[in-house]
């Protein structure tokens, strides 16, 4: 039986939702990974460091007895965030980071931030404290087509963010094009990118040829093969600036199978097996290890995770379905055949 041994992986951009949906989804991510960066997109948003500790404390409720996951929280930046709340995620180790979307980019976004350039005093602050800028990298202009948004973005914004406040440690999240790979690897050591298991898996073909998916929709909107496969040598070259972020992102079915489906995928219930499976295919199975397990940690500068967890090449069949709170979740591949399972740690 081939085995791989990884040190335990984290998860560095993941939404767990609330309630009792929550529960369902939690356990998922606790059997795989360390520690995760919880997205604050709620409704409504965790914008404080208040909120964000009262959220943590109902995610540690619904970890699985005798588990230390830890969930790192992020606060949501709005046009009013106060500079002085940055003071207040310096000091608190829980709270890692601070997420921008652009008002209406994604799902829960609304109360995102609709003028960059007022948010400067807030990002100037970040950058001397030391706080890292999560960024969904997209515009939100109609006028630009769905396809370029995150390439826009990175022209229009990131580049003059990054350039504006030389020392704020930024985080591409979920980069879905060669434009955005490339603009991480141009850039100094203090920006890096997350990549997602469906990014690396599947380009728009999975969404759209032969009738609509709706449960492969996720935003930024999947691409065309050609961006697939720089991701995949990004994810696969050793270059630190790369790690694993899943953006498993679950909606209840009725919610994603419907005229006006919403974005995300669910990947949670196996992640770093869709990733073995992703990187096996790339002939890199030897680079999962540092992509999935060092070089996140490296860029949040926290100690890597000292445990272990082993992977088997054995077949499983991913469930068709899987609860959630009083809805159900369709997960990525369904139905289908997966290649390597996660075994207990031994
Ligand atoms: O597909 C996505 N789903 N992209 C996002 O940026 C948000 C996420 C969600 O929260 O559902
Ligand atoms: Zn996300």
């Amino acid at each position: 039986m081939q085995r791989l041994t990884l040190t335990r992986p984290d998860d560095w951009h993941l939404h767990l939702r609330d309630g009792a949906a929550m529960w369902d989804v939690v356990p998922h991510t606790v059997r795989q990974f360390g520690r995760a960066i919880v997205m604050p997109n709620l409704k409504p948003p965790i914008a404080t460091v208040a909120d964000a500790l009262v959220y943590r404390s109902r995610i540690l409720e619904a970890r699985p007895a005798g588990t230390a996951f830890e969930p790192l929280m992020t606060l949501y930046l709005t046009d009013s965030t106060p500079p002085d709340e940055i003071r207040r995620v310096a000091e608190e180790p829980n709270v890692a980071a601070l997420k921008l979307y652009p008002a209406g980019a994604t799902t829960h976004s609304e109360a995102g931030v609709r003028r960059l350039e007022g948010i400067y005093p807030v990002l100037e602050a970040m950058e001397r404290h030391g706080v890292p800028l999560l960024v969904h990298g997209e515009v939100t202009d109609p006028d630009v087509d769905i396809f370029d948004r995150e390439k826009v973005f990175i022209d229009r914004h990131l580049a003059g963010i990054a350039a504006r406040f030389p020392e704020l440690r930024i985080v591409l999240e979920h980069v879905t094009t060669r434009d955005g790979v490339q603009f991480v690897r141009d850039s100094g050591p203090r920006i890096g990118a997350t990549l997602t298991a469906h990014h690396l898996l599947y380009n728009r073909n999975a969404l759209l040829a032969g009738g609509v998916r709706p449960h492969f929709y996720c935003l930024p909107v999947l691409k065309r093969e050609s961006h697939r496969f720089a991701l995949l040598e990004a994810a696969t070259s050793g270059n630190p600036k790369f790690f694993l972020g899943t953006d498993s992102a679950p909606h209840p079915r009725t919610q994603k199978e419907s005229a006006c489906g919403c974005a995300g995928c669910y990947t949670a219930h196996a992640a770093i097996e869709l990733y073995a499976e992703a990187f096996e295919a790339a002939g890199a199975l030897d680079k999962l290890e540092a992509f999935a397990s060092f070089h996140g940690a490296d860029f949040y500068r926290l100690p890597r995770n000292r445990e272990r967890i082993v992977l088997e090449r054995s077949e499983w069949k991913v469930p068709e379905r899987l609860p959630f709170g009083d809805a159900e979740l369709i997960p990525v591949k369904a139905g289908e055949t997966l290649h390597w399972r996660l075994v207990e740690p031994t």
